[in-house]
């Protein structure tokens, strides 16, 4: 896409990626790419505000040069170090080697560290202003969203905040930047949902702190580095992260994620009476089969949602492997305090109860019922299983 103006002599000068596979390597984005926004200020100081990966170097490149030549640069701010908006740096380097970089003191050694680049590098603090001719830059060290070195960058005349990952998503831009430019924005809030749930939601009380520094800002648009630019309605994306924080401090919704294994379909079986049992209640179900669902796509789900059901089988003496990977990527990502109930066959002697067991305890989970039972889904257990699923979402009232 061409440059686009945010505001007077403010530009969206991005690049769509579609062509990673994985997000840092871990998160499937081969469907719907990602976006890395940068922007240039052209003022009587030129100044470029993060980059993209490297492996979209010339079209970043291409992009700036819409706007001012890339060797004309005064500075470049560095929101946040992560590679996928510093892939570029040591390039721009070459290309303007009079530039400053503006950065947070973590930045710097990250700087030296990740590209060997140790000097032109402008330190700033928290609440500090630099004046670009007609325009004002203002930061705010807003650390662990998403590393340690992170900060944000407001333009205080036309109130537009540079978050960087904050307030993003996955998602290519499909032709337009601007969430006014949208009917529906269900692609784009469901994608910062699993971004968010993904790579942010570990640092919850983060992104609270954040957010709280933040509140004096004059905020006209919300322009992060991934994602849509929020210049009709800013608040809505700022709300959204904010409640997705608060689902880590226990506001959850009283809905329920359904997540199941099945080798020869007893399992899944007794999956349906309970999802049926869950809906008789009242209480909305997400059904996963963890077999074939990346965990990326699972995570928001149980990010979100007071009750997990579990159905598993035991293998070989312990749970199912496809699901234990993904209770494992939950306890990784931290997600506690959830209510739990747990279902799966075993053809001789059982077990995966018993790692269920462990496992609720390290997440700091509520086991509401674990029940294992022998061979196939006969009716008896069927109507158990209902029943279940129905005790379950009642108690989550
Ligand atoms: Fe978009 Fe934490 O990098």
């Amino acid at each position: 896409m061409a440059k686009i103006e945010v505001s007077p002599g403010i530009y969206w000068i991005g690049v769509n990626d579609r062509t990673t596979d994985l997000f840092e390597g871990l998160w499937p984005i081969t469907q719907e790419g990602v976006s890395y926004n940068a922007y240039v200020i052209a003022d009587e100081k030129k100044v470029l505000i993060d980059m993209a990966k490297d492996l979209k170097g010339d079209a970043l490149l291409d992009q700036i040069a819409e706007v001012v030549d890339p060797a004309s640069l005064d500075y470049i701010v560095i929101n946040h170090m992560e590679p996928d908006h510093t892939g570029v740096v040591r390039t721009m380097r070459r290309i303007a080697p009079q530039v400053q970089f503006l950065c947070t003191k973590r930045a710097k050694s990250m700087l030296e560290n990740y590209y060997r680049i140790t000097d032109g590098i402008h330190v700033v603090k928290h609440g500090e202003v630099l004046n670009l001719g007609s325009h004002q830059l203002k930061f705010y060290i807003t650390p662990m969203v998403h590393w340690p070195e992170t900060m944000m960058t407001l333009e205080t005349t036309g109130g537009v905040l540079f978050s960087c990952d904050a307030f993003g998503g996955y998602g290519a831009l499909q032709g337009a930047i601007f969430d006014e430019d949208y009917e529906d924005l269900s692609f784009y809030e469901r994608e910062a949902l699993r971004y968010y749930a993904n790579i942010v939601a570990l640092f919850p009380k983060a992104v609270l702190k954040a957010i709280d520094k933040l509140a004096d800002a004059p905020i006209k648009v919300v322009a992060p580095s991934h994602g849509l630019v929020w210049r009709k309605d800013p608040q809505r994306i700022v709300n959204l992260y904010t409640k997705w924080a608060k689902c880590a401090l226990g506001e959850l919704e009283p809905g329920v994620t359904l997540l199941y294994a099945t080798m020869y379909g007893n399992t899944e079986k007794m999956v349906e009476a309970v999802a049926h049992g869950v809906a008789r209640a009242g209480v909305p179900v997400d059904v996963f089969d963890v077999r074939h669902t990346h965990v990326s796509y699972i995570l928001p789900s149980v990010y979100t949602r007071r009750g997990v059901l579990i159905g598993a089988p035991t293998y070989e003496g312990e749970l199912f492997p496809p699901m234990a990977h993904v209770l494992d990527m939950i306890l990784r990502k931290r997600i506690q305090g959830r209510d739990v109930a747990y279902f799966g066959s075993y053809g001789w002697s059982g077990g995966a109860r018993r790692e269920i067991a462990t496992l609720v305890e390290k997440l700091q989970w509520h086991l509401f019922q674990s029940w294992e039972f022998l061979g196939g889904a006969s009716a008896d257990k069927l109507v158990q299983a209902e029943e279940l699923g129905y005790r379950f979402a009642q108690s989550l009232k």
